[in-house]
């Protein structure tokens, strides 16, 4: 069970940092990833980035290469999140390339998929097939393996509209089945899969219990420190029954 927290660019004053990084603190499942220049204010936090450059070092003004993270504390890094291939205009390939660099670091890449629309006018599911060209894509030359995915609809993401639990648990076992065929069956069986997208206290324990994700990624519920408080006790009294 990983239970990540996206902070995205929040908050702005290194005092709620601390107070925010607090709940997290001693927690085994629970992955902090906070704005880059805040890493350095966790203690007793598992942490993971939410970005990082495809370039190990060297002259690329602005970016974070991986292996500073790795060397930050930094366990796991976000890759392909949504905003950033919208927002950012982030290709696949550079998604591959960041995932490959991730990798290579020793960092555990948690790569974000997801369709951007829920409605299907032609009757298709053109929702798998962006779902599949991403992991294809992001998969090209680097092994699944050690890697987590976060099933993300984008339309779910920062919207208050969850998406429906059997909607997602479809996406799920789709994830898995392109997983399985690209590589193993065992492979697709031990990948686990996340979701994210209007996470809150009351919906969490749904998306594993009857959608089976191996845990969520959350952004602005984590940003509440009650709420977020909240959803770690759910999920971890659910485990413990
Ligand atoms: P949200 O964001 O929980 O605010 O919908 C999720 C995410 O962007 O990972």
């Amino acid at each position: 069970m990983l239970i990540v927290a996206n902070w995205k660019a929040n908050p702005l004053s290194t005092g709620e940092v601390k107070k925010l990084f607090s709940v997290a603190e001693g927690k085994e499942n629970v992955v902090i990833c906070p704005p880059h220049p805040f890493l350095c204010f966790a203690e007793n936090v598992l942490l993971g980035a939410q970005d990082c450059s495809a370039h190990k070092q060297g002259s690329f003004t602005g970016e974070v290469s991986p292996h500073m993270l790795k060397s930050m504390g930094c366990k796991y890094v976000i890759i392909g999140h949504s905003e950033r291939r919208t927002v950012m205009g982030e290709s696949l390939s550079l998604v591959n390339e960041k995932l490959k660099a991730a990798v290579f670091a020793g960092l555990v890449p948690i790569l974000c998929v997801g369709e951007t629309t829920s409605v299907d006018s032609s009757g298709g599911d053109m929702a798998g097939e962006e779902i599949k060209k991403q992991l294809l894509t992001a998969f090209s030359g680097v092994s699944p393996k050690k890697v987590v995915i976060a099933y993300e609809p984008i339309f779910s993401i920062g919207t208050g509209k969850p998406c429906p639990v059997t909607v997602a648990n479809s996406r799920r076992i789709l994830i898995k089945s392109i997983i399985a065929k690209k590589c193993s069956p065992s492979v697709a069986e031990d990948i686990p899969v996340l979701y994210g997208g209007s996470v809150t206290a009351q919906n969490v324990f749904s998306y594993v219990k009857e959608g089976g994700f191996q845990g969520v990624l959350i952004g602005k519920a984590s940003l509440n420190i009650s709420e977020f408080k909240k959803i770690i006790k759910n999920l971890v009294c659910d485990q413990k029954k």
